[in-house]
């Protein structure tokens, strides 16, 4: 039986996903986002992600206009939960390492050693530039940026007084108490080589993308390679997923086709000149596929997984035992209903399918 952790991307912007009038219009708030979590805790999910993300894509449905700071929303939510991982993110280039340091012990100990963090190295020049913080560096110098900033923080996490003389950082005499008890999690999401190196050289996990089936499996077994080449033989990955489940797979589809009908052009178009911005683009893995998502003029994630719960556990089986992955990160249309089946059925499928959840696992007395 291969194992998995399961997770949920919380959607802290409006309408999740899913740029569209006809999808579900859900609300950026933190009792929406609260009941998601807890309902995931009941289920037996491992973690709960938020992103980070500053500006909004306008449109008609106002795509991602609200957005919550995901630090903040991840300190209340580890408050009213007890067992579930919480896991914020932050933009390197925005923040320096002694703040976000010291927000991590803070978490750390409202959590009680729930927290994980998530670090970016890109995002775009409008993104953080509307606020005058994009640092105008190239592709290799924000991952320099990002190696930097997590030396930083992991040596406040554990020594007493820090002295540091870098190429971003000066720190002096600095001090940084009270300390998490552990070194948190680290994941990144950096899917080029550069950013995978990055990420194994400095993080505990990776978060991947695939643009398909073959191209996921291929991604994952590439982040293993690298990571195998490297001397680390426990780095993690977490695939993402878009799911759309329905009571059938052409109940599912007519979800699909129904949320496309009221697809925001307008939001892709602004998404699309948003990350076209950066002048290393050729290296932005995510800038090209949110780019292309544009183009076709689709509301979600092309490789979206569409199906019933039985066709959804069975190609998330597939690509989890094929790609070796160690989690999987769930994106569904409304993150109540549908990740109710998600939690119950599809888990019940993939035990079916060979890969154990502790959410499986959880919902019968494991
Ligand atoms: C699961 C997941 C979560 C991500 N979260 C964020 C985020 O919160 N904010 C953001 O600006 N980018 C986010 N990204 C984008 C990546 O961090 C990264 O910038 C992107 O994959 C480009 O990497 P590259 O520069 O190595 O190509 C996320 C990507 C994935 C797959």
């Amino acid at each position: 039986m291969t194992s998995v952790e399961l997770g949920v991307f919380l959607p802290v912007g409006n309408g999740g996903w899913i740029t569209s009038t006809t999808s579900p219009q859900l609300p950026a708030t933190y009792a929406y986002n609260k009941s998601v979590t807890i309902l995931a805790e009941e289920m037996g999910f491992d973690f709960a992600l938020a992103m980070a993300k500053w500006r909004g894509y306008g449109g008609p449905s106002q795509h991602w206009d609200f957005t919550l700071e995901s630090m903040s929303i991840m300190s209340g939510l580890a408050e009213c939960t007890s067992r579930i991982g919480v896991w914020g993110t932050v933009h390197t280039m925005i923040f320096h390492p002694a703040v976000i340091a010291k927000m991590v012990a803070g978490i750390d100990e409202i959590s009680g050693g729930r927290f994980g963090l998530n670090i970016v190295a890109g995002s775009n020049p409008a993104d953080l530039g509307q606020m005058g913080l994009w640092q105008d560096l190239d592709h290799e110098g924000r991952y320099a940026l990002a190696e930097e900033w997590v030396t930083v923080a992991k040596r406040l996490w554990t020594e007493e007084r820090v002295d540091h003389d870098g190429r971003f950082y000066k720190l002096t005499d600095c001090m940084s108490n009270p300390k998490p008890k552990k070194a948190p999690p680290i994941i990144c999401a950096g899917a080029s080589d550069r950013g995978f190196r990055f990420t194994i050289k400095n993080c505990t996990g990776s978060f991947l993308l695939g643009s398909n089936r073959d191209d996921f499996v291929k991604t994952a077994l590439r982040a293993k390679e690298l990571a195998a080449e490297a001397g680390s033989d426990d780095f993690k990955t977490y695939g993402l997923f878009t799911i759309v489940p329905g009571a059938t797979d052409k109940q599912a589809q007519e979800r699909v086709d129904y949320y496309n009908s009221g697809v925001d052009a307008e939001a892709l178009d602004n998404q699309t000149r948003e990350y076209s911005m950066d002048p290393s683009l050729k290296q932005n893995t995510m800038a090209n596929r949110f780019i292309a998502q544009g183009e076709s003029r689709n509301s979600m994630s092309p490789a979206a997984i569409i199906g019933s719960p039985e066709t959804i556990a069975r190609k998330l089986a597939d690509i989890v035992i094929n790609g070796k992955l160690n989690g999987i990160t769930v994106i569904v249309p409304d993150f109540i209903d549908d990740l109710k089946t998600i939690g119950i059925d599809v888990v019940q499928g993939l035990h079916d399918h060979g890969v154990q959840t502790n959410a499986y696992a959880h919902q019968h007395g494991g």
